[in-house]
């Protein structure tokens, strides 16, 4: 069901105000990749550690990357802040309070253990750190939040299979696992037998594909992988046949735009193939990837992706409907989540 009010009698000027306000999920965010500056230095000094910046302002000019492995090692160097429970709390109760302010009612947020068991951080510091923020949230800030374990696919199989290992005591913290880092070069079968194992465990399955790596990479998620779900997905516009199967088996999407602009999937993000992917069909979301690098979080990318693309209220309204129904939450919280959705567009004045 649709509002009852028509959504083409909002004028366009009223747009971004209606994308701030409406009601969304957050379908795609690293948590580390929400480590804002400020935070960094505030946690580097509790730790007695050093930034290798001068400043807030000097490490923020460093945010200038050419592709994702120029991203992926800046923010590899930011995690060696996070050394106790205490630091993974407070980053994710950061990124909590600000989602919260761009109305997102429920995120579901990634996060990765080997980069901290790397350095001597265990995982069940990340994962306390983190699900005491989510409870605390649903508490105080009334946002559900839920933790997706990405393996990191730069690494071997079987570490893959330790990283899961190290997280069964925290299961019941869980509702999935991904797969993030370096595409090129990894296509994701390599973890075809982990992600089987997370399955038998209950977890639902997602993978990042189709980010900078070819249609290939998406296909063989689906079929290697059986994820649920693709990361980023972009690069499946160059595949008839795979957005074909994309919509028929209503895989979902979580788009990025201001991450592909920054990470130059996209020289311009009046560029962005998002109008296509949605008028194709497929269940597009829009996301923040790792806001405090790509210079916004979730309402940012939705206020300048709708004025570079000149996407209308009836795009506004898709999109915040693909985010709830593209999640995990139960059928029935879907719903409910829907007629808020369509009681704020019918409210909207
Ligand atoms: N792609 C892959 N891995 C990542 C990303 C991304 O955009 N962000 C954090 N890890
Ligand atoms: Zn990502």
């Amino acid at each position: 069901m649709n509002p009852m009010k028509p959504i083409q009698s909002i004028s366009p000027e009223r747009l971004p105000e209606l994308l701030r306000r409406m009601p969304k999920a957050e379908l795609h965010m690293h948590i580390e990749g929400s480590l804002e500056p400020e935070l960094m230095f505030a946690l580097a000094a509790r730790n007695g550690l050093t930034v290798p910046y001068d400043d807030v302002e000097a490490l923020r000019r460093a945010y200038v990357f050419g592709n994702l492995q120029e991203f992926l090692d800046i923010y590899h160097a930011g995690t060696m802040v996070l050394r106790c429970e205490q630091d993974f709390y407070d980053m994710t109760w950061a990124y909590l309070q600000r989602a919260a302010a761009d109305h997102v009612l429920h995120t579901e947020i990634f996060f990765d253990t080997q980069t901290h068991t790397g350095h001597g951080v265990s995982a069940d510091v990340v994962i306390s750190g983190l699900h005491r923020a989510c409870v605390d949230a649903q508490a105080q800030l009334g946002i559900s939040a839920s933790l997706i374990l990405c393996f990191l696919r730069h690494l071997s199989e079987a570490e893959a299979f330790e990283a899961l290992e190290q997280a069964m005591p925290h299961l019941d913290k869980l509702v999935g696992v991904g797969l993030a880092s370096s595409e090129l070069g990894h296509p994701p079968e390599k973890f075809a037998r982990v992600f089987a194992k997370a399955r038998g465990l209950g977890l639902h399955l997602v993978a990042h594909a189709g980010e900078e790596g070819p249609p290939a990479y998406i296909w063989s998620a689906l079929d290697a992988l059986k994820v649920e779900r693709i990361d980023h997905g972009v690069q499946a516009m160059k595949d008839a046949a795979l957005v074909a199967r994309l919509v028929k088996d209503k895989i979902p999407l979580t788009v990025c735009p201001l991450s592909n602009l920054k990470l130059r999937v996209f020289p311009q993000l009046a560029q962005h193939n998002l109008v296509q992917m949605l008028d194709a069909g497929l269940v597009a979301t829009v996301n923040s990837d790792d806001p405090a690098y790509f210079g916004g979080y979730v309402n940012e990318n939705f206020t300048q992706t709708f004025a570079a693309l000149q996407l209308t209220a009836q795009h506004a309204y898709q999109l915040a409907l693909n985010s709830f129904e593209a999640s995990f939450l139960d059928a029935s919280v879907k719903l409910a989540y829907r007629h808020r959705l369509n009681e704020f567009f019918e409210t909207f004045v």
